[in-house]
């Protein structure tokens, strides 16, 4: 196989001792972004392949998004049982993003935060969202994203009435869980953490575990923790009409999505779905823009999608082909100099 990505660094963290890995993909329309990832894998070769395929994921991202960005992701790859201190850990990613020189910036990811993005920030610049949380703009993306899918599926926008199962209630699935419930939804949810019930019930949702939550008969299935939860066991279980949600790279692999399609269930490609959080910080960080248009642009993601399902009907494709394809597209037919406003309107 062809080496796709434009740098892939890994190091054993000086201070740390960890394997640290930063994958650049792309920077064919402007700096990578892609968050920074801290989880535990088997062996640190699978935090290598979670990151070639995690930053890949980020270049049609941030292309579908409109953005003048490519795609990159840091993973530190930890050993079970691993009790890493967290601010050599940083510093060590800190360390590896300042060496590409601005090629790539990272943000926050599954496992880390706001405060981490400010002790990765003591060393260099090539961080977003220090300080603030990023979940809100991305679960504004998610209700953009439903909103186009329930108007798809059902003929109309309106969330009051219709289904959800919120799998994974994290700092997005659980914003997505409120903003569903205030919209007159009925919700089910879960997370491998039980403790999270309590979220789940004080904003009046039922709970299951995991395996139920995946199967639960619902309008919109919305996966909003890890990824790989579409695979050749699990899509014959479902049991939705739709699934969109927030979590990253949700197919096990390209052909799930044929899988979904044959089941006619109708598949919201994810890049598109959880591009909120990304939107939110380039446009405010980089182009100082007002809360108003910020809002406008996440917004944006629910037309972006429905022209995906338009494409894919009208090409016989599925959503995921229609969207690889405009990405290809975007990535390949426009220069590194975009004008980040002409583009985007
Ligand atoms: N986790 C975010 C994503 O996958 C990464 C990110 C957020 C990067 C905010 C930069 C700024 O889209």
């Amino acid at each position: 196989m062809s080496l796709e990505h434009l740098r892939v660094v890994a190091v054993r963290g000086p201070r740390s001792g960890f394997p640290v890995i930063v994958a650049v993909h792309s920077t064919a329309l402007g700096q990578a972004i892609g968050g920074c990832r801290l989880a535990v894998y088997a062996d640190w070769r699978d935090g290598l392949e979670d990151a070639l395929r995690l930053s890949a994921a980020m270049t049609a991202k941030s292309a579908l998004a409109g953005l003048p960005n490519g795609g990159g992701k840091t993973v530190v790859a930890l050993p079970a049982g691993a009790a890493p201190d967290r601010r050599a850990v940083l510093h060590d990613v800190a360390d590896v993003i300042e060496s590409l020189g601005g090629d790539y910036a990272t943000g926050p990811d599954v496992g880390t935060g706001p405060d981490d993005m400010v002790t990765i920030g003591e060393r260099t610049p090539y961080v977003f969202c220090r300080g603030y949380d990023s979940s809100p703009g991305t679960a504004a993306g998610v209700m953009a994203a439903l909103r186009a899918v329930v108007a798809d599926r059902f003929g109309s926008p309106d969330l009051a009435g219709r289904s959800f199962a919120v799998l994974g209630v994290g700092r997005v699935g659980g914003h997505v869980l409120r903003l569903l419930t205030e919209a007159g939804a009925r919700v089910v949810a879960a997370d491998v953490d039980p403790s999270r019930r309590t979220v789940a019930s004080s904003f009046g949702a039922a709970w299951t575990d995991p395996h139920g939550c995946l199967t639960a008969e619902v309008d919109v299935l919305v996966p909003a923790a890890l990824g790989g939860v579409l695979t050749g066991e699990t899509v014959p279980e479902l049991r939705c009409a739709a699934v969109a949600g927030p979590a990253n790279n949700q197919l096990d692999r390209p052909g799930t999505a044929t899988l979904l399609h044959e089941r006619g269930i109708l598949w919201a490609p994810d890049v598109v779905v959880s591009a909120g959080g990304i939107i939110h910080a380039i446009a405010t960080e980089l182009h100082r823009e007002a809360p108003e248009r910020v809002a406008e642009r996440i917004a944006g993601i629910g037309d972006t999608l429905t022209g995906i399902l338009d494409a894919a009907r009208e090409t016989s494709s599925t959503p995921a082909e229609a969207a690889a394809r405009l990405a290809d597209w975007l990535v390949g037919a426009r220069g590194p100099a975009v004008d980040y406003a002409a583009e985007i309107a």
